[in-house]
């Protein structure tokens, strides 16, 4: 018989914060596929088409066995005839040809390069395209090029950038930024969110969360951790961005635009002897350094916030997009990481806890470790 029969049916929600995604992929096959596509779209700006890719790939993503046809025992939401085509391809091949000549594409491989290094956006990317540079050499040297501070230090930690951080290296940066918190107030509170917290073994950084109950003080808790951590000679980077926050501003409705609280986006040093059960080197890494330089995010809301912050940063993208996207269509209400806000009611809804704010929009609470979409 075929494996199909032996499945359950399963019908999936359009939403994200409607499925469960934990962080093991059966359909990688696809996935990484739609993701060059959707990149491919965005550094050409079809914020469309790109968006299409990331929703398919997310369905995928839920979906707990490898798909092997189309249609047939599971009704895939966000399938176009675009990403239909792509995942066709693949089924019949093994392999996309429209993805593949994405991968051989000039320009897309020197975006792909340039955006790789830490604060350099499409845009720059871009510009570097047109003009004419094509290595990451190059762009040091051009005397056209001026680079901000930022870059400046992705260009110098770019190797280290480049490498996934591993779930070890995440836990001890938290015991040393925990330790520094406690160090000045008692009362810090700091939590590891992002990728890390869904469950993931490996990220691109780690991000964390810290506050205060002492009503006004975060800002000034998370300046005091910055010093501290430079005191302490870790810190490699430091791009702060001060509170803007005003809760007279009524929650933003697009999703890309970035929370108000306090924040600092660092680089940080991490010693190998500080990790537990060591550090593993790839093959050809041995510089004899017995460091690496790790991103490490850290954002400062009012207590009061907790709740609405912890949601935002733990992510996926890909599950804040749906949770915003079914709060604004189901509910009438809006959501952001500050707060939630119902729109028939005119009021911002209460939350101490993330279930409080799944319950608001009536949706089943999922697990961090669900939110891999
Ligand atoms: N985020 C945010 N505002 C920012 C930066 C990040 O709200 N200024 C949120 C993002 O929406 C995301 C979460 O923080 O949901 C984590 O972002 P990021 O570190 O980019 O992604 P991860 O899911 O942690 O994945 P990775 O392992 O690649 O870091
Ligand atoms: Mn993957
Ligand atoms: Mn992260
Ligand atoms: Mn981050």
């Amino acid at each position: 018989p075929e494996a199909s029969t032996h499945l359950p049916v399963v019908v999936l929600s359009r939403y994200a914060c409607q499925r469960r995604t934990s962080t093991e992929n059966h359909n990688e096959i696809f996935t990484d596929a739609f993701e060059v596509m959707a990149e491919s779209y965005e550094f050409s700006q079809c914020d469309g088409q790109c968006l299409a890719f990331r929703r398919a790939a997310s369905v995928l993503k839920s979906v707990p066995w490898p798909v092997e046809r189309l249609g047939a025992a599971t009704r895939l939401p966000c399938l176009g005839e675009h990403t239909r085509a792509v995942m066709e391809e693949i089924l019949q091949c093994g392999r996309s040809f429209e993805v593949e000549k994405i991968l051989c594409n000039d320009r897309y491989q020197r975006l792909k390069l340039f955006t790789s290094v830490f604060g350099v956006g499409p845009k720059t990317a871009e510009k570097w395209h047109r003009g004419g540079l094509r290595t990451l050499n190059d762009a040091l040297e051009d005397p056209g090029v001026e680079l901000n501070s930022m870059q400046k230090a992705g260009f110098r930690h770019h190797g280290d950038i480049s490498r996934a951080v591993s779930r070890a290296e995440a836990l001890a940066l938290g015991e040393i930024l925990h330790q520094a918190a406690l160090g000045i107030s008692a009362h810090a509170v700091l939590v590891l969110t992002g990728g890390f917290r869904r469950g993931k073994e490996f990220g691109h950084d780690v991000d964390f969360l810290l506050s205060t109950p002492e009503q006004g003080k975060e800002e000034t808790l998370l300046l005091s951790l910055v010093d501290s951590l430079r005191r302490q000679g870790i810190l490699l980077y430091c791009d702060h961005h001060p509170s803007t926050f005003d809760i007279n501003n009524l929650p933003g409705v697009s999703f890309e635009a970035m929370d108000h609280f306090a924040k600092s986006f660092l680089i940080l040093r991490l010693e190998d002897r500080q990790v537990e059960g060591g550090v593993q080197r790839p093959e050809g890494q041995h510089d004899g350094r017995s460091w690496r330089a790790v991103r490490v995010d850290v954002v400062a809301p009012p207590m009061e916030r907790y709740a609405f912050t912890l949601l935002g940063w733990t992510g996926s993208r890909q599950f804040e997009r749906d949770l915003r996207r079914f709060a604004r269509k189901e509910k009438r209400m809006l959501l952001d990481n500050h707060g939630l806000w119902d729109k028939t009611k005119k009021e911002f809804l209460p939350a101490e806890r993330e279930e409080d704010i799944f319950a608001h929009l009536g949706l089943e609470y999922l697990e961090p470790q669900l939110r891999n979409a």
